[in-house]
């Protein structure tokens, strides 16, 4: 079962002499990590509220400068190279993992970044596919590493924007910011609570004495994709239908749940649950802020099965594994509260669980999961940690 960084030294040792092995000469090391939202799903698109953390699995990057305009990268996961040119990114999504690494470098050059060519070897220890932002965090070290050997440097926020961008153009995916920021600006032991209109946030400290237990159900949906962008077209119709109402209202942010129920006539009923799910998931992120500075975990943990209920019934993003799982985590000692957590259909649930009880939480979930389903999930128990950084050894 993978582990949340066991040993940051080894993975950064063990990737340079790879590095040098290929490349003949010692490259520089940027890690991003992976995410988990503690609350606020699908709420990001709509200039709402979120509460992310960065976790202990990292996309780590080796990098040095080449004297051409070629992008030569060998991916650890996909025991593959890709080879790119600056000078020619552009074109549609090719459903390859390289199209993370074009469209970073694209999106930077349309910025204006002059990049210059560049060896790297990726190994990404988010785990794919399991809605933890593999993705934001390949994207954020790519950013990283490409303008230092261009000798180049960006506010952190335009950084994120750019990873973002890249992967609305290059992948196909019309994500909100929330992986990319958290990759950036996670903060050690703490969540952010994220404006996603202003961009502006709040650290707010995650008790010592709980942790993160994340719980990856095994299933990905293919559907995934495409569903996301559904979702994401069903919110902008509500938009516009409410607009007759209330022509000031740019997003489902600005859309109260009394709004919504005065309104609920002019909404198909199917729009009409995906606005009740976003307005109200709003209201709980607010919510939770609240009872996290208060120190209450047994109200945050009622907001996030309240948030897992809204998104299975009105946003129809779960599947009957993550359903098991919170079910099942419903009934362990120690939990505060359990919901799916990132875009779903598959993936992974967020419980809170109290420290002393987490051990045996991860025992005991894994095991009724794989009595019931057959499958055996992987169980990670991990804390909030630091965005991307350039990894030296002296540093850490
Ligand atoms: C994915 C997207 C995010 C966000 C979540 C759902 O992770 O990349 O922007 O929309 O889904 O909350």
């Amino acid at each position: 079962m993978p582990r949340p960084v066991v040993s940051d030294g080894s993975t950064a040792a063990s990737l340079e002499a790879r590095f040098q092995r290929l490349f003949g000469t010692p490259g520089q090391i940027f890690r991003a990590p992976g995410r988990v939202n503690l609350i606020g799903e699908h709420t990001d698109y709509n200039d709402g509220f979120v509460m992310p953390a960065a976790i202990g699995f990292y996309t780590w990057i080796a990098v040095s400068r080449r004297d051409d305009r070629g992008l030569q990268v060998y991916s650890e996961q996909f025991d593959e190279t890709a080879e790119l040119s600056l000078d020619g990114l552009a074109g549609p999504p090719r459903k390859h993992w390289s199209d993370f690494v074009r469209g970073v470098a694209a999106v930077l050059q349309a910025h204006g970044c002059p990049l210059t060519g560049a060896n790297l070897v990726v190994d990404g220890q988010v785990p794919m596919g399991a809605g933890l932002s593999s993705s934001a965090s390949l994207e954020v070290a790519i950013a990283m590493a490409l303008l230092s050997v261009a000798h180049g440097a960006l506010p952190p926020l335009e950084l994120a924007k750019i990873c973002q961008r890249a992967e609305h153009e290059y992948v196909g995916t019309r994500c909100g910011i929330m992986d990319q920021f958290v990759a950036v600006f996670g903060q050690d032991a703490h969540a952010l609570m994220l404006d996603c209109r202003s961009l502006s946030y709040q650290a707010l400290p995650i008790p010592s004495d709980v942790r993160l237990v994340i719980c990856n159900s095994m299933v990905k949906h293919e559907l995934a994709a495409g569903e996301y962008n559904r979702r994401r077209s069903d919110c902008e119709a509500g938009v516009r239908m409410l607009q007759e109402d209330q022509p000031s209202v740019r997003a489902l942010r600005d859309v109260t749940l009394a709004d919504l129920e005065r309104n609920k006539n002019r909404l198909p009923e199917l729009v009409y649950r995906r606005c009740h799910h976003v307005i109200s998931e709003d209201d709980r992120v607010l919510s939770a802020a609240d009872a996290l500075r208060a120190g209450n975990l047994s109200r945050f943990g009622q907001l996030m099965n309240a948030s897992h209920q809204s998104l299975r019934d009105d946003y129809e993003v779960s599947c009957r594994e993550l359903d098991l799982l919170v079910a099942l985590a419903s009934g362990c000692a120690g939990v505060f509260g359990s919901r799916m957590t990132g875009g779903g259909f598959g993936g992974c649930t967020i419980t809170l669980v109290r420290s002393d009880a987490a051990e045996r939480f991860q025992a005991g979930i894994a095991e009724s999961y794989q009595r019931e389903t057959g499958i055996a999930p992987d169980v990670y128990v991990c804390s909030a940690m630091q965005g991307a950084v350039e990894w030296k050894k002296s540093a850490f």
